[in-house]
């Protein structure tokens, strides 16, 4: 694993972010919606009492007040095939803005399949549009199968 920028660190959520901007850091994603610290806190605690969902996040702490400035999730999926094979989702991966292009999003990939690897994933997937197909290429993704949605 190659280092962070100085100031920067990555590690695990917290239900603190919550203050520290986690939420408007995945707003360069997509729709976040408004959501209270309660219903934060509720959907928090699902996801850390399930041992499928690993959240990480990268805080700048080199200001007063600590920012979260990336995040990115691995789902693991166990499955009946490939003998009660595990396979790794790489979810919601989101740079802040002006933080992008200083290899966050590449640090994040690369820690989100290091966890998938050391739990035993046999291999982890992700969807992504024509745009982003290079920034995964980089991380060592290869353009497999095709999505398809049923949106409700
Ligand atoms: N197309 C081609 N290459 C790219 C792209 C891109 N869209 N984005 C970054 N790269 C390259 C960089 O130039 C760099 O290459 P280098 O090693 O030759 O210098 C390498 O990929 C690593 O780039 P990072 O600096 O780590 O990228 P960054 O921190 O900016 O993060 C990300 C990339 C996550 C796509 C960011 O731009 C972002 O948050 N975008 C908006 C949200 C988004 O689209 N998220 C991904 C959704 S898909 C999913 O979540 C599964």
């Amino acid at each position: 694993q190659a280092a962070l920028p100085a100031g920067y660190t990555a590690r695990a959520l917290r239900l603190s972010d919550y203050d520290a901007g986690f939420l408007d850091c995945l707003r360069v994603l997509t729709t976040v919606g408004e959501i209270s610290k309660e219903a934060f806190t509720e959907r928090y605690n699902w996801m850390a009492k399930n041992d499928s969902y690993y959240l990480l996040v990268i805080e700048d702490s080199s200001s007063e007040k600590p920012v979260i400035v990336g995040t990115g999730a691995l789902i693991v999926e166990r499955k009946f095939i490939h003998s009660l094979g595990l396979v790794g989702h790489i979810e919601d991966i989101a740079v802040a803005k002006d933080q992008q292009g200083k290899k966050l999003g590449l640090r994040l990939i690369q820690a989100l399949d290091f966890v998938a690897e050391k739990v035993g994933c046999y291999k982890t997937i992700l969807d992504c549009s024509e745009a982003n197909e290079g920034f995964y290429v980089k991380c060592g993704f290869r353009r497999a199968g095709l999505e398809m949605a049923h949106y409700y």
